[in-house]
C-alpha cells in the first residue's frame, strides 16, 4: 500500500502549456477531464515502479525497462498538468494510496505474468485504442500533437507486455495456463471496472468539444469493448489461453476470488 502524496506538478506543466482551440463554452468539462486524466497518468508511474521491481526480484527481463516506462508515466501527467494549467487550473493533486497485488499465493514468475497480463496486455492496449480515437477526433495543433506524444508511448507498454508473456509461454505449464485463465476473468473483471468509471456514459457534447479532447463516452464505452473483444480476447486466445470464456465469466469470477482471498 502506497502513502498518500501531495503532488505538484505546476513548475514542469506550466512550462509545457500547449495553446488550446478558443472553445470557452466547453472548458469547465474539459479541466475536468484533463484533471482526471492527469492524476490517472501519474498514478501509473507508481503501477510501473511497483512492476519494475517485480520484475527484478522474479529475476525477469524488462525491469529496467519498466522503470523507464514509470518515468514515462509521470511525464504524461505532467503533459496532462499542461492542459489543465492551459485551461486556467492548477497542476497538483492529492495522489490517494493504492495498492498493488503482488499475488503470494503463486511463484514470483506467474504473479508477474498476472500483473503484465493486467497492466500491459489489458490497461496499456485498451489505452491505445482509447487514445488513437480521440487522437482522430481532433483537428491538427498543440493538443493533437500532445496526445500523440503520450500514445507512441503506450503502444510501446503493451508491445513490451504482449512480448514478455510471448516469451515466458514454454515455462507455463498445463496448471500454471488453468490458473491464468481464472485470473483472466478477475483481470477483466476490474479493468471493465476502471474504465467504465473513467468514461462518461453520456453522448459527450459535441460540437467543437472534440477538439478538446471531450469524446461522446457512448462511442469510447462500445470501442473499450470492441477493443476487448476483437484484439485482446483473440491474442490471448493464440497464445493458448482461455481468454474468450475469461471475459463472459468476469462477474462470476470476480465473486468466487474475493470468497477464496
Ligand atoms: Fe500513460
Ligand atoms: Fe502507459
Amino acid at each position: 500500500m502506497t502513502a498518500q502524496e501531495l503532488v505538484d506538478l505546476r513548475h514542469e506543466a506550466r512550462r509545457l502549456r500547449p495553446t488550446l482551440p478558443n472553445h470557452t463554452a466547453y472548458t469547465e468539462h474539459a479541466l475536468a477531464a484533463w484533471r482526471g486524466r492527469m492524476i490517472n497518468e501519474h498514478g501509473s508511474a507508481r503501477v510501473f515502479r511497483a512492476l519494475s521491481e517485480q520484475l527484478d526480484r522474479a529475476g525477469m527481463l524488462g525491469a529496467a525497462e519498466c522503470a523507464t516506462f514509470a518515468q514515462e508515466e509521470r511525464r504524461h501527467g505532467v503533459l496532462c498538468g499542461a492542459v489543465v494549467e492551459a485551461l486556467g487550473g492548477q497542476a497538483t493533486f492529492v495522489e490517494m494510496p493504492s495498492s498493488y497485488p503482488i499475488h503470494s499465493d503463486v511463484s514470483r514468475f506467474e504473479g508477474c505474468l498476472r500483473n503484465v497480463l493486467s497492466i500491459c496486455c489489458m490497461s496499456e492496449t485498451v489505452a491505445v485504442a482509447l487514445i488513437s480515437a480521440e487522437r482522430l477526433a481532433m483537428e491538427p495543433g498543440a493538443l493533437r500533437d500532445l496526445l500523440e506524444d503520450i500514445l507512441k508511448d503506450e503502444i510501446g507498454h503493451a508491445r513490451f507486455g504482449w512480448k514478455l508473456v510471448a516469451g515466458a509461454l514454454p515455462r507455463v505449464d498445463d496448471a500454471m495456463r488453468a490458473r491464468l485463465d481464472r485470473y483472466l476473468s478477475v483481470a477483466f473483471a476490474h479493468l471493465e471496472r476502471h474504465e467504465l468509471e473513467h468514461i462518461d456514459e453520456g453522448p459527450g457534447l459535441g460540437g467543437d468539444s472534440a477538439s478538446l479532447g471531450l469524446c461522446d463516452g457512448r462511442a469510447m464505452r462500445s470501442l473499450f469493448e470492441s477493443t476487448v473483444r476483437e484484439v485482446i480476447v483473440p491474442r490471448l486466445e493464440g497464445m493458448g489461453f482461455s481468454a474468450a470464456r475469461a471475459w463472459e465469466y468476469r462477474s462470476e469470477a470476480l465473486a468466487v476470488w474475493k470468497e477464496a482471498v
